[in-house]
């Protein structure tokens, strides 16, 4: 009998912590976390749930076959929501063998573990199970500026070691759908930002040296483009796929929010000047910096979401104003979170990544 658990991966991550919180508050049934707790992975995120009875947490690693198997024959679930992932472009740059790792190799072996789980599960509850794969616009490669967005049907064109791993990981989930019938459905969604992302990345990094009064890297000429979506919006999307998505199919999440990097920068610069008007450096925006650009840095990103608004009425709730203005507050809120997460290994990722 399948109970009513779903199994995450990765949900000790940003994307993955916001979506064990908002599921517990939304849903029933029980969640089991698995999350090796690689740099990216914080309990800290799920520390108000974790005397939770629906809440469960497993440390291990989606290539261990042993372990998930195990983990899947003692809980049962009726869904797999796969977010453990490698996610930082300019890591992969750096060192990609973790992306190939994690990304394909992981996802290869929690497919052949979910499969065989599958397999021996009755025929009302093979019908009713599913492998929600999360993935990501950058499969699809880099718009011109008056290109159409990216919809299903455009081919995959990766760029980037993390790109081109997460592009591989895709089509092993298409191709168990396609050979072996795996109830699947995948999701690729623009940039997410809001509470818990690690501040490697563009949002909380700049709110983060705004706070503190350090330069703000920005790459190139800083008119990248990047369609930007909230995390509980892009959290909805995927609960909404995983209760009414058909097997087999993908489905392009975006905010329809299209902002060239300075623009964002300014943004969160603005929101700072006025939340913090007695920081040191004033206006905040004196603190940006132009840096040399990311090697093969992707132009432009636009997601076309018509197919889940139509197909699935998912529309996402927050603007990009409103988000923005929630994330700035949120990092300001919580200077411990911060104070734990850039400990020592953050400070020797910033030294190499900006030593320019
Ligand atoms: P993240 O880096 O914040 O979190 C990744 C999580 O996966 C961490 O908790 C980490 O410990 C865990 N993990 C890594 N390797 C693992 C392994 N081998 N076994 C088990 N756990 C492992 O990532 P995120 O930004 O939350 O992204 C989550 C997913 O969403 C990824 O698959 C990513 O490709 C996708 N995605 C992200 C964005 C975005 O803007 N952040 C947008 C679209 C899609
Ligand atoms: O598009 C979805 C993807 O968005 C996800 O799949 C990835 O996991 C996620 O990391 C994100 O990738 P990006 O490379 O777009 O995000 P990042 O925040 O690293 O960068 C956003 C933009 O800002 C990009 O054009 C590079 C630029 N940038 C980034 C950093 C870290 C800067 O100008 N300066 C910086 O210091």
């Amino acid at each position: 009998m399948l109970t009513q658990t779903i199994l995450v991966t990765g949900g000790a991550g940003f994307i993955g912590s916001n979506f064990v919180l908002q599921w517990l508050r939304r849903e029933d049934g029980t969640v089991v976390n698995l999350d090796k707790l690689t740099y990216a992975g914080n309990p800290g995120n799920l520390e108000t749930v974790t005397g939770d009875e629906r809440y469960r947490f497993v440390q291990g690693d989606i290539c261990d076959r042993k372990l998930v198997s195990e983990v899947l024959q003692r809980e049962h679930p009726r869904a797999i929501v796969h977010f453990a992932a490698e996610s930082h472009v300019d890591r992969s740059i750096h060192g990609p063998d973790d992306f190939v790792r994690t990304n394909v190799n992981g996802t290869f072996a929690l497919l052949e573990v979910a499969r065989a789980y599958w397999t021996g599960l009755g025929e009302v509850e093979r019908a009713g199970f599913r492998f929600l794969h999360i993935s990501t616009d950058e499969v699809y490669g880099s718009l011109g500026p008056t290109d159409t967005a990216f919809s299903e049907a455009m081919a995959y064109a990766p760029n980037s070691p993390y790109a081109a791993s997460k592009a591989g990981s895709d089509h092993l989930v298409r191709a168990y759908q396609h050979t072996y019938g795996l109830p699947t459905l995948t999701t690729n969604c623009s940039n997410n930002y809001g509470p818990h992302q690690f501040p490697e990345k563009l949002i909380p990094l700049v709110i983060l040296h705004g706070m503190q009064g350090k330069p703000i890297p920005v790459y190139g000429d800083g008119q990248n483009v990047r369609d930007w979506l909230y995390v509980e919006d892009h959290c909805d999307a995927i609960r909404t796929v995983l209760a009414r998505g058909r097997v087999g199919e993908t489905y392009n999440i975006g905010g329809r929010n299209e902002l060239r990097n300075m623009e964002v920068v300014e943004t969160i610069c603005g929101i700072l000047d006025e939340l913090r008007a007695g920081d040191p450096v004033m206006p905040h925006s004196q603190l940006i910096t132009m840096v040399t650009d990311r090697p093969g840095h992707d132009r432009r990103y636009a997601m076309d979401a018509g197919k889940i608004e139509r197909e699935l009425g998912w529309r996402p709730q927050e603007t990009f104003a409103t988000g923005i203005r929630k994330t700035v507050e949120w990092y300001l809120a919580h200077e411990g979170w911060i104070a734990q997460v850039t400990s020592g290994n953050y400070r020797r990722w910033m030294a190499k990544q900006y030593a320019m």
